[in-house]
Parts: structure tokens; C-alpha cells; sequence
């Protein structure tokens, strides 16, 4: 078991460089298989997810590099196997498999992905979507076989801006009959950055980045070419960290307009930054006011943000609202994180969180991805020295993080036991 050992209250100087999006990479190494030939993305993190995937795609039988923070796929031996259980349960992003199959083969074979559990996550709008383009959805226990004849542009109105169902649903209409719309599509950057992969394929993507995109179906793809954007997620957290603990701290590589709710809010609260074109440089800032936060889709507050986010609450001189909207159990911290000291009561997905408290080391638990980010930040500000375990979870979305942290002055290291 791997734990995270963090000593607190170190000041951190240097340069941290932002790796790229988590949330878009997991869909474009799927959506590469796309690619009639040769598909090459730049910038991959060095995350756990990327690693899997790229089991997923040897498994599938196209050949896959991964150096330099390139990957590299060929389809040439590409084939059209189940993406059975142990693959699938790994992460979240393993149903992008379905919307590109359907585009491919037009039959799927998969079991119900993976991924933090921060909900009951169910995927419902992917599949609606996709019975709208002319497919057959049954389900055998976990697993779900989906068979389209032909696939037909449709008309597709989501409930819910969900990010996962408005990428699935493009990717199964990349090569369909007609054009497909997507009404109340998700507008996170990741999904701009998948749609122009696909159209350095070739395909047809209109609108995205807006609520309504338009994909007119294509024939034939060919190669594919991308560079990951940052990491808006990562660069959020170090941020944080930086206003706690920075002195000219500089976060490089960001891109400012993806930041912009979080930005505004940490300028609200009264953190000491400046943004220089693609660099932030950020000071411990002396007294920090309280703010509401409020997760919302983009362009709103990110949802992965938040927990990070209500563990600086605990810094800010006088109580601040933290609500999260998008998911029902991305709370599980909040206990955590009062067991360090934090005086935060928790009403369902709301918490009223009083400041500034004193954050004592300890051992805690990363219960998912974000729920981590959250006790790191914690870790890092906190007297004494604070034990993480789960750490898989942090893995997966935060690279190189031992490395980037030490190098700008934290006290920090991985511990097996
Ligand atoms: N939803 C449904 N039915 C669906 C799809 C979504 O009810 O068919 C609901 C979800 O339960 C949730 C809301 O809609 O309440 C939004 O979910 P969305 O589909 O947007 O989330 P996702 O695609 O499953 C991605 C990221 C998440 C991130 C969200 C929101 C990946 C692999 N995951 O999830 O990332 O929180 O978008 O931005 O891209 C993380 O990185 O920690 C993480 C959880």
C-alpha cells in the first residue's frame, strides 16, 4: 500500500509546469482508435489513467508508444474485442469505448466503467443518445451489448450539460448518416479539445465549446494529430497551495480563460496572484476573506475543484458556503478534514465552513480523486506531518506530484508499507 507522507508548513518557491488535461486525455486515447492509420497526441500526463488505457489499447491490438509525453497509435491491427470488466472498472473513461466502437464497428461490447465514487454516476443520456442514432442497447448484468445497423444523425437534447454523454455521443456520430445535434451540450475545454482531434481526422465538428454542436457524419477518417491542453484542474489545486504557502511561486502553463471562475473567486477571497501570459505567480497571502462557492458546470466553478477549494475555506478569517451541485457524495473530506482541526458543518452536499483554523498532521483517507487533492492541500499547510492513504486515487489524476512538489520546497514522499 502506498501512502503519502507530507511534513507541513513548508514555504514553496520555483516553477511548477502544468501537465496535460486528465479529463481530455481519457477521451482521446479512445477516440484515437479512430484514426484510419496513425494517431499521435502530445503533451499525455504521466497519470494512472493514462496507463491503463494504454493496456486497454494493446489489448485492442493496435500498437501503442508512449515517450516523451507523445503517444503514438497505429489501428493497422486494431480489432474489435469486449472491453471486459478488468479493463473497464479501471476508470471512468473506459465507456468513451462505446461511442467510438459504435462509430467503428457499430457493435459494442462493454462492462459499466469505473471511477471515483462520488455518486451513483449512471450513464443514462450516453445510451439514450445513441438509441436515438438507431442503436440497440441490452444489458446483461453489468455488461452492455450495443449493436447499430446503421447509425443516423439525430436530434439529442441533454438533461443534464454532462460532459461524458455529450463526448460519447460525438464520437458515435462521427461516421453516422446525417448530422447530429446536441442541445445543452457540455462546454468544458476538454470537449473542444477532443473535437478538434477528431476534425484533424477529418471528421465534421461544429459548435463545440457551446451549447449546441453539430456533427455532420463523414465517411472516411485518416490520421490523427493533437496537443493535451493543461490541465485546468491540476494548475487550480497548486494555486490553492500557493496562496497558502507560495512565495513567487510560479504555475506555468496555464491557459488564464479556463481558469477564469476559479480565478475570480481565489481574487474575491483576497489571494495574492498575478497572471503573465501563460504563467501565474502566486504569494502566501496574508489574510484570506471567506467566500461562497458553488460548483457548477463550465463555465462555473468546477466540480473538481471543490474539495481542494473547501480545504483553503478553512483559511479564510470568517465562515464561507461551500455547495456542491453536481454530484450527490463529494463531501466524504469534510469529516477528514475536520478530524485536522477544521470547524465545518455539513448539511447534505452544503457546508458552512468557519475560519481560519489551525490544521493539525495526522493520518487521513483519499477517498477519491478529489477528496485527495483536498487532503493534500491540507497536508501541506497542516503543523506536523499528515499521512494520506488511498493515495491511488491522487495517482490517478496528479502527475509527477512528489517530484513537483519537492522541487519547489515542500517536504513530501511516497511511503510503501
Ligand atoms: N449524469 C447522469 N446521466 C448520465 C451522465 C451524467 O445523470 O448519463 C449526471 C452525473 O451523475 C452527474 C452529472 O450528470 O451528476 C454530470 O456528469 P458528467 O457526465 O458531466 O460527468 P462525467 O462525464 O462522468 C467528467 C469527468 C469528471 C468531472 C465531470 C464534470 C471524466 C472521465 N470525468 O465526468 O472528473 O467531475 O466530468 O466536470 O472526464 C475528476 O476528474 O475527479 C472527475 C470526477
Amino acid at each position: 500500500m502506498k501512502r503519502l507522507v507530507i511534513e507541513g508548513q513548508h514555504e514553496l518557491s520555483g516553477t511548477i509546469k502544468i501537465g496535460g488535461a486528465k479529463n481530455s486525455v481519457v477521451a482521446l486515447i479512445p477516440a484515437a482508435i479512430l484514426a484510419e492509420d496513425e494517431a499521435t497526441i502530445y503533451n499525455v500526463p504521466a497519470i494512472s489513467d493514462v496507463q491503463n488505457l494504454k493496456e486497454i489499447t494493446e489489448y485492442l491490438g493496435s500498437d501503442i508508444t508512449y515517450q516523451n509525453e507523445t503517444i503514438k497509435i497505429n489501428n493497422k491491427n486494431s480489432q474489435n474485442r469486449e472491453i471486459t470488466k478488468e479493463f473497464s472498472t479501471k476508470l471512468r473513461a473506459s465507456y468513451y469505448y462505446m461511442g467510438a466502437f459504435l462509430a467503428k464497428y457499430r457493435h459494442v461490447e462493454i462492462s459499466f466503467p469505473g471511477g471515483c465514487n462520488i455518486g451513483s454516476r449512471p450513464i443514462d443520456f450516453h445510451l439514450k443518445g445513441f438509441a436515438k442514432m438507431g442503436a440497440k442497447i441490452k444489458q446483461d448484468g453489468d455488461k452492455y451489448i450495443i449493436d447499430a445497423k446503421k447509425l443516423r444523425g439525430a436530434e439529442i437534447f441533454l438533461d443534464v450539460a454532462s460532459v461524458g454523454a455529450t463526448l460519447n455521443i460525438m464520437l458515435a456520430a462521427i461516421k453516422a448518416e446525417g448530422t447530429t445535434s446536441i442541445y445543452n451540450a457540455a462546454m468544458e475545454p476538454e470537449i473542444v479539445n477532443v473535437a478538434a482531434f477528431l476534425n484533424s481526422m477529418g471528421a465534421k465538428v461544429r459548435g463545440a465549446g457551446t451549447s449546441e454542436i453539430k456533427i455532420k457524419g463523414v465517411s472516411k477518417l485518416g490520421k490523427g494529430i493533437v496537443e493535451v491542453i493543461p490541465d485546468r484542474i491540476e494548475a487550480g489545486t497548486y494555486l490553492m497551495i500557493g496562496s497558502l504557502l507560495g512565495k513567487n511561486l510560479v504555475i506555468e502553463g496555464i491557459i488564464k480563460e479556463h481558469l477564469e471562475s476559479v480565478l475570480t473567486k481565489l481574487h474575491e477571497a483576497g489571494a495574492d496572484f498575478e497572471i503573465k501570459g501563460t504563467k501565474i505567480i502566486v504569494n502566501k497571502t496574508k489574510k484570506l476573506k471567506p467566500v461562497n462557492v458553488r460548483t457548477l458546470v463550465y463555465p462555473g466553478f468546477p466540480t473538481d475543484l471543490g474539495q481542494p477549494m473547501s480545504t483553503l475555506l478553512t483559511q479564510c478569517d470568517g465562515e464561507s458556503l461551500f455547495e456542491e451541485t453536481i454530484y450527490e457524495n463529494r463531501m466524504r473530506h469534510i469529516k477528514h478534514l475536520n478530524s485536522m482541526g477544521a470547524d465545518i458543518k455539513l448539511f447534505d452536499k452544503k457546508a458552512i465552513i468557519r475560519g481560519k483554523t489551525t490544521l493539525k498532521g495526522r493520518e487521513v483517507i483519499a477517498t477519491d480523486l478529489r477528496a485527495g487533492a483536498a487532503m493534500l492541500v491540507a497536508g501541506m499547510i497542516a503543523e506536523g506531518t499528515t499521512i494520506i492513504t488511498n493515495i491511488e486515487h491522487i495517482l490517478r489524476g496528479y502527475e509527477k506530484l512528489v517530484g513537483k512538489l519537492s522541487s519547489v520546497g515542500a517536504v513530501i514522499k511516497i511511503d510503501e508499507v
